[in-house]
């Protein structure tokens, strides 16, 4: 091991005079702290907000009187010309910089001296970077509820193209009834629903806006929050300072609300792998959206529904990671919390491309509408309809269950389908037995049966696909 020089014989960076906060500041940053501490290399996708939220400042400065209208101009271009530097990458911010309020100031400052210098009134760091992140999840939860009605339209589709189509439906994974296609696949419809309102009840709680709280007290400064609101488009201004600064359980929030979608988006990875089993084959994964093996020639794997739900893994970590980082913090702002942006941009990006993959993967899918009928015909999977029919004659359920269990059980020796019984074999059961008895067991009419509340029948599937159009 090379042994850790004295700090002070170490390579200086730049003069702590030259950073904003350098004024009590007699030496300069130690390299590796200086590398350690930014976080310029993942806040830099900040700028775009950071730009917004400054120019809505400014603007509020002068119309305060805190500043002249001319500097809040002068301001306002500058700042609209290092949104290009930076689009362009003809201004690169450095390590030096700390973070990417610091940069786009320091550039600022470099371009238009003393008046630059003035932007900062009345605000810090820490109600500037929390609310550049609401607007960054502002625009995730844009982007993802968008994403999420991409899939929904996916699912709606594919249940249209299959109408009619029965599967077995399962439980503990064994066959248990039979089910449509399209049923089972709006089934995901409701979960995503449910993720997409999620979202929306923490957008309610995102959109707050925390600047006028300064470093954590407020300012002595006349701002007028209200205005900064306005411009950037928030509902609602920030109550308490020191909460203001300090609080990012919204980010939890749409953390939280990420992992639960991961939960559905992995069970659907998963019966999407199990479809393209040879022992399900219920459907055949194009070219396009799968990939081989590099030993053996006959693999097609469905790689993508299985990364969807390994990526879980990630989305999960990212809201154990952030709770963990708050935990047990003191009021009001800790340098803790910038550890709150890659768990951020991690989960956004992550669950905003799975869904769009996912959605383009269902679309792929070639399902074999006969294989799915082939797996529930077994007439096994009517043993329920028969003790139904017995209790739509008056038998009470547990001694129609009872019956049922008898035939179940006398077809299992004989080592015959329940479905192959003819009226006859059958009536000896019970006295309610009659004719109509062989309806019982068509998977089509089973299906067509279940049309009480949220069950199978295509009627009902047909009901809400339109009611899902509208
Ligand atoms: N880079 C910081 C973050 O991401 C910005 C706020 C820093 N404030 C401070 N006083 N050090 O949270």
């Amino acid at each position: 091991m090379t042994k850790q020089k004295k700090s002070s014989t170490r390579k200086k960076t730049a003069p702590a005079g030259s950073k904003s906060w350098g004024g009590r500041f007699g030496e300069s940053t130690d390299p590796d702290a200086q590398a350690f501490t930014a976080s310029i290399g993942f806040d830099i996708r900040l700028y775009p907000y950071d730009i917004r939220v400054s120019t809505a400042h400014a603007r509020m400065l002068a119309a305060q009187k805190i500043i002249s209208a001319r500097d809040s101009t002068r301001i306002v271009r500058a700042l609209k010309e290092i949104s290009s530097e930076l689009d362009e990458g003809s201004f690169v911010p450095s390590v030096a910089d700390e973070d990417i309020h610091m940069a786009i100031e320091r550039r600022l400052v470099e371009k238009i001296g003393a008046v630059g210098a003035r932007l900062h009134a009345g605000r810090s760091r820490n109600d500037q970077v929390v609310t550049d992140v609401r607007l960054f999840v502002k625009d995730a939860i844009a982007g993802l509820s968008d994403a999420i009605a991409g899939l929904q339209a996916g699912l709606r589709q594919v249940a249209k193209n299959n109408q009619g189509a029965i599967m077995p439906g399962y439980t503990h994974l064994q066959r248990a009834q039979p089910v449509l296609l399209g049923h089972h696949l709006l089934a995901y419809h409701d979960m995503l629903e449910r993720d997409s309102a999620r979202l929306a009840d923490c957008l309610e709680r995102v959109d707050v806006l925390p600047l006028g709280s300064g470093a954590l007290a407020g300012s002595t400064l006349p701002l007028k929050p209200r205005l900064v609101a306005a411009e950037l488009g928030f509902k609602r201004v920030a109550t308490n300072s020191i909460d203001a600064v300090s609080d990012r359980d919204f980010i939890i929030e749409f953390l939280s609300a990420t992992a639960i979608m991961f939960s559905h988006l992995g069970r659907l990875a998963t019966e999407i792998t199990l479809w393209a089993s040879s022992e399900f084959g219920f459907v055949g994964l194009h070219d396009s959206f799968s990939t081989g093996s590099s030993m053996m020639p006959q693999k097609k794997n469905p790689d993508i529904a299985e990364l969807v739900r390994g990526k879980s893994g990630r989305i999960y970590g990212n809201l154990v990671a952030l709770l963990t980082v708050v935990k047990g913090l003191p009021l009001a702002y800790n340098s803790d919390m910038q550890e709150d942006k890659e768990a951020l941009f991690d989960s956004a990006d992550t669950a905003e491309r799975s869904l769009r993959i996912m959605t383009a993967l269902l679309q792929s899918l070639s399902f074999d509408t006969k294989a799915m009928r082939e797996a529930a015909s077994d007439g096994m999977l009517l043993a329920t309809d028969l003790a139904e029919y017995l209790v739509a004659r008056g038998l009470p359920f547990r001694e129609a269950h009872e019956v049922t269990g008898r035939v179940v059980a006398d077809c299992l020796e004989r080592g015959v389908d329940l479905a192959s019984l003819s009226r006859d074999e059958l009536k000896p059961y019970s006295s309610v037995i009659a004719d109509d008895i062989t309806d019982v067991f068509d998977p089509d009419k089973s299906v067509a049966r279940r049309k009480a509340g949220p069950g199978t029948a295509g009627s009902n599937v047909a009901r809400r696909l339109r009611t899902l159009d509208r």
